[in-house]
């Protein structure tokens, strides 16, 4: 697919997201030439620098890069441009309009327009009302909006949210972004379900007695204390990327693969999931808190003592917690999501297990037979692997468990691209296949209202047990599963 003639317009340049992934995303781009020629960026933040400074700091972020490719990096820094913005400031987006419009003349960009949201949170909604009244939304098939996490702070928020960025453009221009849904392997999970004739007849409670989806990180709060203290790990990756992950993982396919049926079915899928414990959310989730760890001569601080961090904070940097899906194709299976930062291993990954064979006519290492299980590995070492038994060798029949393995680095060699060149490329493209709907965040938000109530108004009754860094987090959340005789993962 070809990405028409445009400009992208970022707002909120002079951020971290920029130099660290958007710009780099569009440079692969360009280098995988997929851009077209008639092609330009323009930054725009509140700072006063011009097109040369812009051009400037995205090398200097990009070192490495453009030292590899620099007459590349030449090519594609001359599409490169800067406009000072101030989103609430009503002269300034006409000002915006008028760069735009000389951009379209140099370029040729043809009045094509994607409007990228990296801003503060808070100048989501009125950074559209704005946008709109300079009438910069007003043709459909000529400008659309992508907007970055998090898309409100519960479901009353989203609710309010949509309402707004749906009175200034049309559903199919807004592109809520999840940069989980642009990382191949979490693609790859509906590739495997539906595009495979074996998994799909047993996929579902028959078959399959639980499911654990993990995103765990090794890395701390980093420079990101000010947003992360009014958010913590529930609304940072449950709320969005698990949940994600749990969709893809759940949703029944697809009539076709389009945005519309896509997001039916995810949407879908999400109005029926429920936490274990509604009316008593403490009893299906544990929060937990990093403290300081690692080795003398490596020492990590806690989290608490993390530059912008509130010494007493009580936010969450690990949750994990208990799920159902009331339908039919998953009443009564258990599913345990977790996240955390400071983790011991960076690693995310979904895995099913499945129900233990009716009757066990063998020895089995360990007692009994270790039941079937498939690991989607999202990432790192990218891939899946089935766990199964086979006949121990020597006399007697005893079984054992081994692994079938499937890596993407063995199988294709190529490094994958980064989520967020898919997910620019189909912005450009106006494909929103993997961008969230209106109806699924809000779903999403809905699901999780009972714990979000909580920690909000009895905050003490999901207490956050702090853990050390660079340890699987609180105990508390491997008791969660043992009370229902399973443990977590331990790759
Ligand atoms: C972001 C969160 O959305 O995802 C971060 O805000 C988190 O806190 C990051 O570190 C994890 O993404 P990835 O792609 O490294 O798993």
């Amino acid at each position: 697919r070809v990405i028409p003639p445009q400009c992208l317009v970022i707002f909120g340049a002079s951020g971290d997201l920029t130099h660290r992934k958007l710009v780099p995303a569009l440079f692969e781009l360009f280098r995988q030439r997929r851009l077209p020629s008639e092609f330009a960026v323009l930054g725009c933040a509140r700072r006063p620098w011009s097109d040369e400074e812009f051009r400037g700091k995205m090398e200097e972020a990009m070192a490495s890069e453009v030292a590899e490719h620099r007459v590349a990096w030449e090519q594609f820094a001359a599409g490169l441009f800067y406009e000072p913005v101030d989103l609430e400031d009503p002269p300034s987006v006409v000002r915006l309009g008028q760069r735009l419009e000389g951009i379209d003349r140099l370029r040729a960009t043809r009045g094509n327009r994607t409007f990228y949201l990296s801003v503060s949170p808070n100048f989501y909604g009125s950074g559209c009302r704005s946008l709109a009244a300079a009438g910069l939304l007003s043709d459909p098939s000529r400008s659309r909006v992508v907007i970055e996490k998090p898309f409100g702070r519960d479901y009353g928020s989203a609710q309010e949210l949509n309402r707004v960025v749906q009175t200034c453009a049309q559903e199919n221009q807004i592109f809520r972004i999840d940069h989980y849904l642009g990382k191949e392997t979490v693609q790859n999970i509906l590739v495997m379900r539906f595009a495979n004739t074996i998994f799909e007849p047993i996929w579902n409670r028959n078959y399959i007695s639980s499911v654990q989806i993990t995103a765990a990180e090794t890395v701390g709060v980093e420079e990101r204390a000010g947003y992360y203290e009014s958010s913590g790990a529930l609304r940072d990756m449950v709320q969005n990327h698990l949940t994600q992950m749990l969709a893809l993982t759940t949703m029944e396919a697809p009539g076709r693969f389009d945005p519309e049926s896509m997001r039916n079915e995810k949407a879908k899928v999400l109005q029926a999931a429920r936490l274990a414990n509604e009316d008593e959310p403490w009893k299906c989730c544990v929060r937990g808190q990093y403290g300081p760890g690692g080795s003398s001569t490596r020492p990590i601080a806690g989290y608490r003592n993390e530059p912008g961090v509130n010494p007493e904070s009580t936010t969450e940097t690990y949750v994990a917690m208990k799920l159902f899906i009331n339908n039919w194709r998953w009443q009564g299976v258990p599913f345990y999501l977790r996240t955390g930062k400071r983790l011991p291993k960076r690693l995310s990954e979904v895995v099913l297990t499945f129900r233990e064979a009716p009757v066990h006519l063998f020895d089995a290492a360990g007692g009994a037979p270790t039941p079937n299980q498939l690991i989607l590995r999202i990432q790192p070492d990218e891939g899946a692997e089935f766990k199964f038994e086979v006949k121990a060798p020597g006399s007697g029949m005893r079984s054992r468990p081994v692994d079938m393995a499937f890596s993407y680095d063995d199988s294709f060699g190529e490094p994958s691209d980064e989520g967020y060149v898919r997910l620019l490329a189909d912005a450009m493209l106006g494909d929103p296949t993997l961008y969230t709907r209106s109806d699924e965040v809000e779903a999403a938000w809905r699901l999780y209202t009972p714990l979000l109530e909580l920690i909000e108004d009895a905050p003490s009754q999901l207490p956050v047990y702090p853990y050390e860094a660079r340890t699987w987090g609180p105990a508390a959340a491997d008791n969660l599963l043992a009370e229902d005789g399973l443990a977590w993962r331990r790759p």
